[in-house]
This record gives C-alpha cells, sequence and structure tokens, in this order.
C-alpha cells in the first residue's frame, strides 16, 4: 500500500478512541427527523456510512436545547429522545464504526414555529430575516444570565449525549450559528467582557468548551467545527481564525474542523460549487420565506466556483498554530489525489458530498486505487435539507430512474 493510504486507512487515535481509518462522515442535516425524532432513515443513513467503511460518522445538528433548533423538524436533546439515539448509536456500533454527535445551537438565527422564548437571542440585536414568516424577526441580546443558562445546557446536552452511546461530540463554533454569532465582529456588537477584542468574543465559546469538557471527562474526543472565514465585509477572517482555533486548543480540544463561510449570510461558501438557491427556493414549503429568499436570496447566496480542497491553504495555517489539537481538513475532497495531499498535511479528513453519492467510498477506495468517486458537486443534496424526504444524491436517483 502506498504511504498515503495506509495513513488513510489504518487506525488512529483521537484522545482515548480508536477509530478504524482516519475518513470522518461530515455532519450534514438529514432532514430525517419529521417530529424532532430520528426515524429508520436516520438510522439507515448512519449504518450505512459504518457498513460502507468510515472510521466515524457524525449525526448533523443535534440542538442543545429546544429553542437551540433552526427548524422544528431537527432534534433536540432531552430524555424523550433516549430511546431513538440508543437505536442510533447502537446500530452504528453493530456495523464497526464509531458515531460522533455535532452540538448545535442556533443562538438568533432560527425559523422554529414551536419557538418557546420570547425571542430568539444572540450575542447583540438584530433582525432575523428568516425568521420573518415565523412571527421570530426581532433577536435579543443575551444576558449574562442567559449565557449561563446556555452553557449550562451544553454540559447537559454533553452528558446526554454521552449517555446515548455516542463516542465523541463535535462542537459547532462555526457557520454563523449561536457561538460563532459570538466569534463574528459581523455579529457581535457587544460592550461587556463577551464583546470587542477576540479574547473577549471567544468567552462565551470557551466557556462552552469547558463545559462539555466536565460533562465527558478528559479521556473522551471532543472535535470542534469553526470558520476559516464568514465571507461578508465586516466578519471574521482568516487571522482570527487561526487564534480562534489556537484558543480552542489550549481549552483542551482534541481536534478542529476548519470549515468557512455561514448559513445565514454565506451559504454557498460552505460547500462551493453550483448556487444552491434556486434548490432551496423550489423545495421551501413556506411561502413567505420563499418570497423572502426569491428577493433577498440573490444578495446572500453568491456563488462560489467549485476547486478540490478549497479550504487547504486556511487550514494549512491553523494547522501550524496548534499545539496538541489534531486538524481535521475539511472542503472539497473527492478524489484519492486530494486525500493524499490531505494525509500528508493533516491527521483526519471530514467528507460530506462525496460520502452521500457513496456512502461506501472507503470500501470502495480501500479495494481499487483508481476509485473515482463522481460527485460533481451539483449541491442538489443540500437543496434536500428542507425535503420531506431528507437529503441524498439526487444524480444517483436520476440514474436509477432512468
Ligand atoms: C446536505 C448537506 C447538509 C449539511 N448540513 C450541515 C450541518 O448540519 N452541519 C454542518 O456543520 N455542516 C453541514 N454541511 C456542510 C458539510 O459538513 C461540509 O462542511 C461541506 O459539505 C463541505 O464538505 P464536502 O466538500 O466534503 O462536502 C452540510 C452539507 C451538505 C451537503
Amino acid at each position: 500500500m502506498s504511504e498515503f493510504r495506509d495513513k488513510l486507512f489504518s487506525p488512529a487515535k483521537l484522545n482515548g478512541l480508536e477509530l478504524r481509518n482516519r475518513v470522518i462522515r461530515a455532519a450534514t442535516f438529514e432532514g430525517m427527523c419529521p417530529n424532532g425524532y430520528p426515524d429508520e432513515r436516520h438510522i439507515k443513513l448512519h449504518r450505512e456510512m459504518a457498513e460502507g467503511g468510515v472510521g466515524m460518522t457524525t449525526v448533523a445538528y443535534c440542538a442543545i436545547e429546544a429553542d437551540g433548533r433552526v427548524k422544528r423538524e431537527m432534534m433536540y436533546m432531552h430524555e424523550g429522545i433516549r430511546p431513538q439515539l440508543e437505536q442510533l448509536t447502537g446500530s452504528v456500533h453493530e456495523a464497526g464504526g464509531k458515531i460522533s454527535a455535532q452540538m448545535g445551537h442556533c443562538g438568533n438565527f432560527t425559523q422554529n414555529p414551536d419557538f418557546q422564548g420570547k425571542r430568539p437571542l444572540g450575542p447583540s440585536r438584530k433582525i432575523n430575516m428568516s425568521g420573518i414568516p415565523f412571527g421570530l424577526a426581532f433577536a435579543g441580546a443575551m444576558t449574562h444570565a442567559d449565557i449561563d443558562r446556555v452553557v449550562q445546557c451544553f454540559h447537559d446536552a454533553a452528558l446526554f449525549l454521552k449517555s446515548v452511546g455516542f463516542d465523541a461530540i463535535e462542537v459547532h463554533f462555526g457557520h454563523g450559528y449561536g457561538l460563532s454569532q459570538f466569534i463574528s465582529p459581523k455579529t457581535n456588537k457587544r460592550k461587556d467582557e463577551y464583546g470587542g477584542s477576540l479574547v473577549n468574543r471567544m468567552r462565551y465559546p470557551l466557556r462552552a468548551l469547558e463545559a462539555v469538557r466536565k460533562a465527558v471527562g478528559d479521556e473522551y474526543p471532543i472535535l470542534g467545527k469553526i470558520g476559516l472565514m464568514d465571507g461578508v465585509k465586516g466578519g471574521q477572517e482568516i487571522d482570527e481564525a487561526v487564534e480562534v482555533a489556537g484558543l480552542l486548543d489550549e481549552g483542551g480540544i482534541d481536534a478542529v474542523i476548519t470549515s468557512g463561510g455561514t448559513s445565514s449570510m454565506s451559504p454557498n461558501l460552505v460547500f462551493r460549487g453550483d448556487n444552491i438557491l434556486p434548490g432551496l427556493i423550489k423545495v421551501e414549503q413556506n411561502w413567505m420565506l420563499r418570497l423572502g429568499m426569491r428577493m433577498i436570496g440573490p444578495w446572500m447566496f453568491k456563488t462560489y466556483p467549485y476547486e478540490e480542497l478549497y479550504f487547504l491553504e486556511g487550514a494549512k495555517r491553523v494547522r501550524d498554530r496548534m499545539k496538541n489539537a489534531k486538524l481535521c481538513y475539511i472542503g472539497g475532497s473527492t478524489t484519492m489525489e486530494s486525500l493524499e495531499t490531505v494525509m500528508k498535511e493533516f491527521d483526519f479528513v471530514q467528507m460530506g458530498r462525496a460520502l452521500i453519492k457513496d456512502p461506501a467510498f472507503v470500501n470502495h477506495a480501500m479495494a481499487d486505487p483508481d476509485y473515482v468517486n463522481g460527485c460533481d458537486h451539483c449541491n442538489r443534496c443540500a437543496t434536500m435539507i428542507s425535503h420531506p424526504d431528507g437529503i441524498r444524491c439526487v444524480t444517483n436517483d436520476e440514474k436509477k430512474t432512468g
């Protein structure tokens, strides 16, 4: 076996956890929790990942509390969901894989009609554009008591996720969700100790990390997904991302995943390739949101051309800042050549679309050095996040039905 294949497909440790290889299925919102509970399709999807050979699969967006959901159709951590989650983790373990949970809180970016609080809360007051159709237009600024409460939610959710059988936790520090709203100078306008300098803006995210660590113990792996850049004027840029990662490293994170873009301001930057706006408009059930996307979408949904390993340079800069934490690369690794580059530079790789295209990527690539995945980053999978059927590779399905 060549050197890179040897590294990619051999067991690797992430804190106290051994993965059978270095391929981790990225969190890609499944859209398979119709009433906030993962159903059999959700379990099948992650089991297929394990059967297809990945070292670890990641369950997307496990909201730490009910009001941490972006959409009603997301799961949030509470005892009522224990049986479904135990079935999910058990099924992945049976198939020989490991399973991680991505913990998220939406902060002020929500479109959840069941929202229970008075208003969505983030670092600073703002208009929550996508919440307008749901009567959630005005977002308030979190008080210190609000911050303390949500930090406790991170702790409790981590304890719960470990107890239902997850092998690792991935904290979402990126993509414009709650923690990244504090990190970004675009959205954090606070004048207290949670705003201003980067050290201040990182205070709440680091408290969340500390709470998660306290809940799960020293041996348990915690990954953190960060943004290399927001992709909007006045947003967080790469220099600060390097420092964000450095502070997380010093805060005891085990691996940093270097993504970019935000769901609220620059969604196409997360994946690049074909613009997801037309597909999202087609699938959206709420007419007001559809109208809003038609009117404002073209400003928000800028197109970014796809290239393999589009976050490579940023990820290298972050890696150079790491003292203890591992670096998990994400963003446009679909070819064996790309994976060779990633393995030369980094410890782990997370893959999203290539594994939606072919859940057995790892098994196929292990058996055939000339394996070609064929994901063409049409991004139609990403437009399915609001579809009642959940995400899938639309191109594969079209081929099947002729
Ligand atoms: C259908 C779909 C859903 C996604 N949902 C999430 C999500 O819930 N959380 C997250 O952090 N990233 C999400 N992403 C972004 C991916 O995790 C990943 O960052 C992105 O697809 C780039 O990796 P790739 O080139 O390997 O696909 C999603 C991507 C896709 C395609």
